[in-house]
């Protein structure tokens, strides 16, 4: 099929504003839109700028707004997006995080609010065993939330940074819960207190625009809001 794929261009040496260019491209609807991205940096236009690693859903490094969603363009098939000849698919970097060039950002503050809720296991007992045993059930409480790589689409798909750029986000939610339902982890504390703050979990209005926007399918609305029970339990409030 032939379709128009329309990209936000901007390059701080030569440009004043982000402005959009338009591609013409003849691609298998059954392709993904890195393919036709590939295709394009290949035979068109050598200057776009955009990142992508495994081209398989598991670096995270291709995200981006794809018609309005967030989400990455290794996972995405040219027919969900373009269902017929002609039909224009638009290509936006992520929102809330600086464009450094095209499809790029500068992703230091989602890994600044990321480190900020410690993202690893807090333990200073000694090992009784070789290993810390943990039950497969004791596993499945937080299971879906290790899944993360960190690709930034929930983050650009919450409606709350909007008012509220210096809320953490979901992704740094999701992954201090990965640790506080860890039944190995003793940092709970540290990481309430991290969480438990104007900028912490509470800007969280459950609007399941994260959830919707993760390719991993972590349930982060859910995990956002075990969250906020365990810091209430935490204080001793209903
Ligand atoms: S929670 Fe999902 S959408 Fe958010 S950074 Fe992790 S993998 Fe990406
Ligand atoms: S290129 Fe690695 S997740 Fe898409």
């Amino acid at each position: 099929m032939q379709i128009t794929i329309k990209i936000q261009r901007y390059n701080p040496d030569i440009d004043d504003a982000p402005h959009y260019q338009e591609y013409s491209v003849e691609i298998d609807p059954n392709a993904r839109l890195l393919d036709a991205l590939m295709d394009i940096k290949r035979f068109q236009d050598g200057s776009l700028g955009f990142r992508k690693s495994c081209a398989h859903g598991v670096c995270g490094s291709d995200a981006m707004r794809i018609n309005g969603q967030d989400g990455l363009a290794c996972k995405t098939l040219v027919k969900d997006v373009a269902v017929n000849d002609g039909d224009t698919v638009v290509v936006e970097p992520l929102r809330y995080l600086p464009v450094q060039r095209d499809l790029i950002v500068d992703q230091s503050e989602f890994f600044a609010k990321y480190k900020a809720i410690k993202p690893y296991l807090i333990n200073d007992e000694e090992v009784a065993e070789k290993e810390r045993i943990q039950s497969p059930e004791e596993r499945l409480v937080f299971d879906d939330s290790t899944n993360c790589i960190l690709c930034a689409s929930c983050y650009s798909a919450c409606p709350v940074s909007e008012e509220h750029p210096s809320f953490i986000g979901p992704a740094a939610i999701a992954q201090a819960f990965r640790f506080l339902a860890d039944s190995r982890d003793k940092g709970a504390e540290e990481r309430l207190l991290v969480l438990d703050a104007e900028d912490g979990v509470w800007p969280c209005q459950n609007h399941f625009k994260c959830t919707q926007a993760c390719p991993r399918s972590i349930l982060i609305t859910k995990r956002i809001n075990q969250t906020k029970r365990m810091i209430k339990d935490w204080k001793g409030e209903k």
